[in-house]
């Protein structure tokens, strides 16, 4: 990561989820915002990214932000939360359109670079910031992360949401577990969402699947985001579990295409599940108890 240049992935996935706006009517994940605060039309989206082999990508981000803000609505109204942290939020909407937002008290956290990006594009395109949302600059490397939330009003003791997409794989593995660490200790009790790859195994991809892999991890280091961090799923889950965080969800790739993706997109190619490989990139969804 260039600490002291906004974030080109932060660009990207926002630039996905605005072509899921245009490109499939936004079923699986509504986001009223995603074109505007990147200052684009629905013509320039179609016409940049309606490519075939972006497809698998721009789904895995819609099915990510439906799973958190589902998980999210429900812990809201049976598990009280109030507080929302979204850790490494790039250009995230969630506080500025969400009717849920107003239950919350919201955080930010990103790079300063970042933040001071995103609050320039949010002024250049009229998105107005909620009362209601701080801005905690923080890098998740370095910094305490408690103490940088508390500093921007964080309240320790009420029941916290971590909202943590496109964040982790770009971690180390020592950051990642501080930060597990941390949100598993909170004394008011938290929540989490994030994804996570499994470590690379090419046995059983597509030879498409394949190279869309490999372009994908080519590109992100190219622009200063290498992908540094990818986990076994039962490991994972055991250091969680030590963590403090044991009610665990996790949502495989099979899982996300049959729960997540096919009851709102219609595939170009018949889905064959069984085809699909199990290991891949996961949704987790983990709680205090
Ligand atoms: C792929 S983007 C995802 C952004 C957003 N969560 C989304 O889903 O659109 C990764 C984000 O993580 C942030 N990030 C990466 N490393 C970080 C670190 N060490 N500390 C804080 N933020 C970091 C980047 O600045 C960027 O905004």
């Amino acid at each position: 990561m260039i600490e002291q240049q906004p974030s080109r992935t932060a660009f990207a996935a926002a630039a996905l989820r605005a072509a899921h706006q245009v490109l499939e009517d936004g079923k699986m994940f509504s986001d009223p915002l995603a074109l505007q605060i990147l200052g684009l039309d629905v013509e320039t989206v179609r016409r940049e990214q309606d490519d075939p082999s972006r497809r698998s990508l721009r789904l895995f981000i819609a099915a990510r932000m439906r799973f958190a803000e589902t998980k999210l609505a429900e812990a809201i109204e049976q598990r009280g939360v109030s507080q929302l942290v979204v850790l490494g939020a790039g250009l995230d909407t969630f506080a500025y359109r969400s009717p849920l937002a107003r239950k919350l008290s919201m955080f930010e956290v990103d790079f300063p670079a970042t933040q001071a990006w995103k609050r320039r594009r949010l002024q250049e395109t009229g998105i107005d910031v909620p009362s209601n949302l701080a801005y905690a600059p923080v890098n998740l490397e370095t910094d305490d992360l408690v103490a940088q939330l508390k500093a921007a009003g964080f309240d320790a003791t009420q029941r916290s949401y971590f909202l943590w997409l496109g964040v982790v794989p770009y971690l180390t593995r020592e950051a990642i577990m501080v930060t597990l660490k941390a949100i598993g200790a909170l004394q008011g009790g938290a929540e989490i969402v994030f994804d996570y790859p499994n470590p690379i195994d090419h046995t059983g991809l597509t030879e498409e699947r394949r190279a869309a892999r490999d372009v994908l991890r080519a590109r992100v280091a190219s622009v200063g985001e290498p992908l540094l961090s990818s986990f076994d799923t039962s490991d994972l889950h055991a250091e969680l579990t030590a963590r403090g965080l044991g009610a665990i969800t996790d949502f495989g790739p099979r899982e996300i295409i049959e729960v997540l993706t096919l009851p709102f997109v219609t595939p170009a190619n018949p889905v064959v599940l069984e085809n699909i490989p199990a290991r891949g990139g996961h949704l987790l969804h983990a709680a205090t108890l």
